[in-house]
């Protein structure tokens, strides 16, 4: 069985179907903050467990022999509104997982990290940057993440050979859709305005994934000889781009279904800026991500012109505005109570 911690998430979901598919049997432990929707599809066969990884027990593992964990706060926005919170999130709660999973004999542990680890700002010296790459992570979400890889890394030996996947910018459909990512913004964009807004000249490179890939590349861990991949952290993109770039790849993929112009500023100097190496993980795992940017957000037009996730102004797209209206409600109803 494989415990899937975020399950209800962005990549969670298409996760979820990606290991229910290749037949293996599947525990999403979840706290379901955007709603237990997404995987409606699933529910009866799951095990589903509505809990918080902050307070999770033992037996959450009875009968776990692969954990691939995702739960937490999942960017900069989120993590900087509460950064303790996030610190308790993102490290503190992978660590005691860990921990957990040590003890119980678990050895193979899939941790989703980010290349945000590797930003060092648009002033930096521009260089593709690799596993071995010194990284000097200074906002709150980045620095929790490469905090986690630090503990994970300490408690590994032959009883526990955690992988950490350093996963670059999501992009792609899922059931728990995310339009706070940047092509999901780029499309949702090209529908509402028919302009897509690029900062800084769009000269700033990322590296970006598609969602589909990356639960592939959770599946080649799990399938992957441990002696290769146990306490191995791996890059994972599709390919490095400049934010122009994705406008314009994003411009010419909805070109059948949208018209759409390519505003660019110039000015802000605070945007993330890096670009990473895949060879590790091509050469270890021969894994290379296969969907383009222009395929996937072809792919989202087509979900949005069916009318899936066409209610851009649905605040749970958001995260940052999600939970910032959760914690809202959360004060109000301490002090109302019920409401009717
Ligand atoms: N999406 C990206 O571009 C990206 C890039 C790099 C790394 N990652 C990492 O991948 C993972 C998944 O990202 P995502 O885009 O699916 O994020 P998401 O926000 O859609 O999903 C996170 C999930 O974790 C759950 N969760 C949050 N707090 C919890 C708690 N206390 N207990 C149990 N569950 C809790 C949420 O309910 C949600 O279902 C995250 O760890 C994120 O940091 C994401």
């Amino acid at each position: 069985m494989i415990l899937l911690t975020g399950g209800g998430g962005y990549i969670g979901a298409v996760t979820v179907r990606e290991l229910l598919d290749k037949g293996y049997a599947v525990r999403v432990l979840d706290k379901f903050l955007y709603g237990e929707d997404p995987l409606t599809e699933f529910r009866s066969r799951i095990d589903c467990v509505h809990g918080d990884i902050l307070a999770m027990g033992e037996e959450i593992l009875d009968g776990v022999d692969i954990v691939i964990h995702l739960a937490g706060l999942s960017n900069d926005p989120t993590a900087e509104f509460n950064p303790s919170a996030n610190r308790k999130l993102n490290t503190d709660a992978t660590q005691r997982l860990a921990e957990l999973c040590k003890k119980q004999g678990i050895k193979r542990f899939i941790f989703a990290s980010s290349c945000s680890i590797y930003d060092r700002g648009m002033m930096a010296e521009d260089i593709i940057q690799d596993e071995d790459s010194m990284v000097e992570p200074c906002a709150a979400y980045a620095t929790s993440k490469h905090a986690a890889e630090q503990a994970l890394l300490a408690l590994a030996d032959q009883h526990f050979q955690p992988t950490i996947l350093r996963q670059g910018t999501v992009y792609g459909w899922s059931p728990r859709m995310r339009y706070d990512l940047v092509v999901n913004t780029f499309v949702r964009s090209a529908f509402e305005f028919g302009r897509l807004t690029v900062h800084c000249g769009g000269e700033m490179w990322r590296p970006l994934v598609d969602v589909s890939d990356v639960a592939k590349c959770y599946l080649a861990c799990i399938q992957a000889d441990l002696k290769d991949v146990g306490g191995q952290i791996f890059n994972l993109s599709h390919k490095n781009y400049r934010i122009l770039e994705l406008a314009h790849w994003v411009k010419k993929a909805l070109d059948e279904f949208v018209e759409v112009e390519i505003d660019v500023e110039y000015g802000s100097q605070t945007a993330r800026d890096y670009r990473v190496s895949t060879k590790k993980i091509e050469r270890v795992l021969g894994f290379r991500p296969a969907v383009s940017v222009e395929q996937s957000a072809r792919h989202m037009a087509q979900k949005v012109m069916a009318g899936t996730h066409a209610d851009f102004h649905n605040p749970k797209y958001y995260n940052i505005k999600w939970l910032e209206m959760l914690v809202e409600v959360e004060k109000h109803l301490k002090r109302i109570g019920t409401i009717f």
